[in-house]
């Protein structure tokens, strides 16, 4: 029986009770959507899962996203099979990226608080993180509750933001890192998305505060004063009362609602192999109505 034990004073279910090798049933894909929904981060330890059974268990909760667009890794240079999304810090061969090796210097746009996919028209719904060898030290993943970050806004604040839409772009993120080393095709593919900046949750009803690093400018208003805003944001939404630290033991896997919360990676030691494999789960819709192209 699946049990979700909460582990933070404000979300994140640890759940117990259940063998992600095994195809699960229908009560089991509820339980665990149930527990999305209310906790919007699940963590399950003990999870020795091979790329195929992460993919099978991704898709009782909807279509694995098409990643293009994601990564500026070309298509020779991936490591994992399609639909595997290879957040590690290794090539091909399973060594540890150069230091200035490009892909190395995108990557590092992580480390910055940010909701996956973000920076697509139709973003993701949820992430699914396998740690298939986690960091010895470091490399923590911190997620921040984007409803409570809303419900502690100030009413001034709270009506401020309420109608507010924000563009997008893997160049935003980057660009803010001091990354700007970018081919036209590479910025042809980042061409900025528009978000609404407070969601809806579809099933619970609850309001969150949509934020990204890859947020980059409000509509109808300045770049800076935009800027200034969506800091200030940020800082209120990642409050430490409001994170949860996740310390990756072996063969763990957190599964986060990308649409309910940010996330962002801390620092290791990335001389040393650290193997995580992602799986997405695509959105089913816009947050708002796209910019007229010129
Ligand atoms: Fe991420």
């Amino acid at each position: 029986m699946i049990a979700i034990r909460q582990i933070h004073p404000v979300f994140v279910g640890e759940v117990s009770g259940v063998d992600l090798r095994q195809p699960l049933s229908q009560e089991e894909v509820a339980a665990i959507e149930a527990g999305m929904d209310r906790y919007a981060v699940l963590v399950f330890h003990g999870q020795n899962i091979t790329d195929e059974q992460q993919m099978a268990f991704t898709l009782n909760f909807g279509a694995i996203e098409n990643a293009r667009g994601g990564h500026i890794a070309k298509d020779h240079e991936l490591r994992l099979k399609k639909g595997m999304i290879d957040v590690s810090n290794l090539d091909k061969e399973g060594k540890p990226l150069a230091r200035d090796d490009r892909r190395r210097m995108f990557n590092l746009g992580n480390r910055l608080w940010h909701s996956d996919s973000s920076f697509r028209a139709i973003p993701a719904k949820y992430s699914i993180l396998s740690a298939r060898a986690p960091a010895s030290e470091g490399g923590n993943t911190e997620f921040a509750d984007m409803r409570h970050a809303y419900d502690t806004l100030d009413d001034k604040t709270r009506a401020l933001v309420e109608d507010m839409v924000c563009e997008h772009s893997l160049m935003y993120s980057r660009g803010s890192m001091g990354f700007t080393d970018l081919t036209e095709d590479e910025r042809a593919m980042m061409k900025p998305v528009r978000q609404r900046l407070v969601r809806t949750h579809p099933v619970s009803g609850r309001k969150s505060l949509y934020l990204s690093s890859h947020a980059g400018n409000i509509v109808g208003w300045l770049v800076p004063e935009s800027r200034d805003l969506l800091r200030d944001l940020t800082e209120h939404a990642t409050q430490r009362e409001n994170v949860y630290v996740h310390r990756w033991q072996q063969y763990d896997l957190v599964m986060w609602d990308n649409r309910q919360t940010m996330h962002r990676v801390r620092r290791f030691d990335e001389t040393k192999p650290r193997d995580m494999r992602r799986t997405t789960v695509a959105g089913d819709a816009m947050t708002a109505a796209q910019a007229e192209a010129a």
